[in-house]
């Protein structure tokens, strides 16, 4: 007979360590929340860019947490593949409205490479927005390759892959409501396999 507790606890089997707990996310999104709500107390025009679909628990939250007019939009862009980067960015889904003269910041899960934001604020700044900043839930500066200004970070990691709280393996554990290091065995597995 399956026990309801085994089932529920299927996707920490692939975990090997929780690095950052829900109420750590909670607690340093509030936090960020406050920096954002003072840094932005002048400006009428904040539009946050959410990138899909990694952002979205973390977007969800610090939104709440903002005490401002403000209005909120999403973008798709892909630049991985599995847990190696592929240096590519494109657009999947872009945005439904204009920034221009508007105050921009882009949402994001973690900044890794860098390739990716840099590349998204290039094209938003080319857009005419008025200003464009970056907030990231999670920053992993030690593999970054291309240079770009992270303005607002929630935790400080290093290089490993990384998963839960919107960060993905192969579009699975965004569901996760903390973030963990995946286990290796995970993806050497499916490697083999396929
Ligand atoms: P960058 O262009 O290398 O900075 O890549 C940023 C994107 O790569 C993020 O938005 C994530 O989708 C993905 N990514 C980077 N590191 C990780 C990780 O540790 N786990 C899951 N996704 C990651
Ligand atoms: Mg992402």
């Amino acid at each position: 007979m399956i026990m309801y507790s085994e089932v529920i606890n299927f996707m920490i089997n692939d975990v090997e360590e929780v690095l950052i707990t829900q109420e750590e996310i909670k607690s340093k999104t509030k936090e960020l929340g406050k920096m954002v709500t003072k840094d932005y107390s002048h400006s009428d025009t904040l539009i946050l860019i959410g990138l899909l679909k990694g952002s979205v628990p973390f977007m969800a939250c610090l939104m709440q947490e903002i005490d401002l007019y403000l209005e909120t939009e999403f973008m798709d862009v892909s630049s991985y593949h599995g847990h190696k980067s592929t240096g590519e960015v494109k657009i999947l889904k872009d945005l439904d409205v204009s920034i221009q003269g508007r105050d921009v910041l882009i949402v994001e899960d973690v900044v890794d490479t860098g390739t990716t934001l840099a590349t998204i604020k290039k094209l938003l700044e080319n857009r005419g927005a008025k200003s464009v900043k970056i907030i990231t839930l999670v920053d992993k500066p030690g593999n970054r390759i291309t240079d770009v200004d992270v303005d607002y970070v929630g935790f400080t990691l290093g290089n490993e892959f990384i998963i839960g709280f919107g960060l993905d393996y192969n579009e699975k554990y965004r569901n996760l409501n903390y973030i963990g290091i995946l286990k290796k065995s995970v993806y050497t597995e499916e490697e083999v396999d396929g």
